[in-house]
């Protein structure tokens, strides 16, 4: 059985004031579709294929957490973090975790933030990264781009391993190119990293050790200093911060040799900004998304958005405006993935 890991650490910045540390993205009922948490769970809930999950987590977020398993009826492992230290240590606490149970079980690292409708193609391209994953590769799967997305990591497939269907070598690995080299990385044929890995844990603990070995490290102490209460561990705050804050495409995809890519054969989207948002929801004539007491006077092209007071707006194009948990956010659609800059201006956000 693949043991799926849940990732669910980031705070959801660029989704402000709806997402907040509070209750971050994958715990939000965006675009009308049910919290991502919670359809990640179902993806992976079937017995034959997957074992219970283990959740990894910042300690704030284990309420959110226990109420989606409950609902979902899953049993599942939790891991809890002191501090967000970022995903190396976050893959490396769960593979320390996975590697002392069966170090040859394949782990499937899973966003909790993603948008998948497709379920059973998401299955099938699973079952057709695994003969890679217990060769020793890392496996990635590729998604192919439909623009120059600047926060998307780029493969570069190599050749053709035998053996799996559609899965090739990773040429090379590009973490968040800027606007010019994500054109350049289109044209070459690179394809999105979905975010989403399939390996041995004894796999991916080998490449962090490599190429991250003090976050190796810190990790693994943090799990043995733990604190442990029925099926869910707090990782000691000692050693977990002195894990390095980088994340795992930068740490490690960008530099192993072990990397390899399954082509997803499956929708995915990570609706990770108001303007992503805008794209998925439903939108009347004019090309506006509304939702909650919203009165519009020529407007068009904008998403308006309220969880309480009544909003007005009039003669806008291609605008967001979201008012939620008190507070109101006003910026150019194509602007939207500038809403993280102001989190470090506004304190309640980190
Ligand atoms: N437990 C834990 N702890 N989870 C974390 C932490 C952490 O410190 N930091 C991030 N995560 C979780 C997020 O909640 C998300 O589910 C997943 O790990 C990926 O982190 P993001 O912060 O959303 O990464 P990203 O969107 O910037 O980039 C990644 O995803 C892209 C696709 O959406 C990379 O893998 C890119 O290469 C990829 O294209
Ligand atoms: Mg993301």
């Amino acid at each position: 059985l693949i043991l799926p890991v849940l990732l669910s650490g980031g705070a959801g910045t660029r989704l402000w004031p709806t997402s907040n540390v509070g209750v971050p993205k994958p715990f939000l009922a965006l675009a009308g579709e049910r919290p991502t948490f919670s359809a990640t769970l179902s993806r992976i809930a079937d017995p034959k294929l997957f074992a219970p999950p283990l959740v990894v987590a910042r300690s704030e977020h284990r309420y959110l957490i226990e109420a989606s398993l409950a609902d979902a009826g899953l049993p599942a492992s939790l891991l809890l973090e002191p501090e967000p230290m970022s995903t190396t240590a976050a893959i490396a606490a769960a593979a320390e975790w996975a590697a002392a149970r069966a170090p040859d079980a394949l782990i499937l690292v899973l966003a909790a933030d993603h948008a998948i409708r497709d379920d059973a193609g998401f299955r099938r391209t699973v079952a057709r990264a695994a003969p890679a994953a217990r060769d020793g590769r890392i496996v990635v799967f590729g998604i192919v781009p439909t623009e120059p997305e600047t926060g998307y990591g780029y493969i570069r497939p190599g050749e053709l391993l035998t053996g799996s269907e559609g899965v090739s070598r990773v040429a090379a690995f590009v973490e968040k190119p800027d606007a010019d080299r994500a054109v350049q990385l289109i044209k070459e044929g690179c394809l999105w990293n979905s975010g989403n890995f399939l390996m041995r844990a004894a796999t991916a603990l080998e490449e962090i050790r490599r190429h991250a070995p003090k976050t190796g490290a810190a990790c693994a102490a943090a799990l043995r200093e733990g604190k442990t209460s029925g099926d869910t561990i707090e990782l000691s705050r000692e050693h977990f911060i002195a894990a390095e804050p980088i994340s795992f495409d930068h740490a490690v995809l960008e530099k192993s040799d072990r990397i390899a890519v399954a082509t997803a054969t499956f929708d995915w989207a990570d609706i990770g900004t108001w303007a992503a948002v805008w794209t998925a929801s439903g939108r009347d004539a004019a090309g506006n998304a509304i939702e909650g007491d919203v009165a519009l006077v020529d407007t068009d092209g904008s998403l308006v958005s309220t969880d309480g007071p009544v909003v007005g707006v009039v003669g806008m194009k291609d605008a967001v405006v979201v008012a939620a948990n008190n507070a109101v956010l006003v910026a150019p659609r194509d602007r939207a993935g500038d809403v993280k800059a102001l989190a470090s201006k506004l304190g309640k956000l980190e």
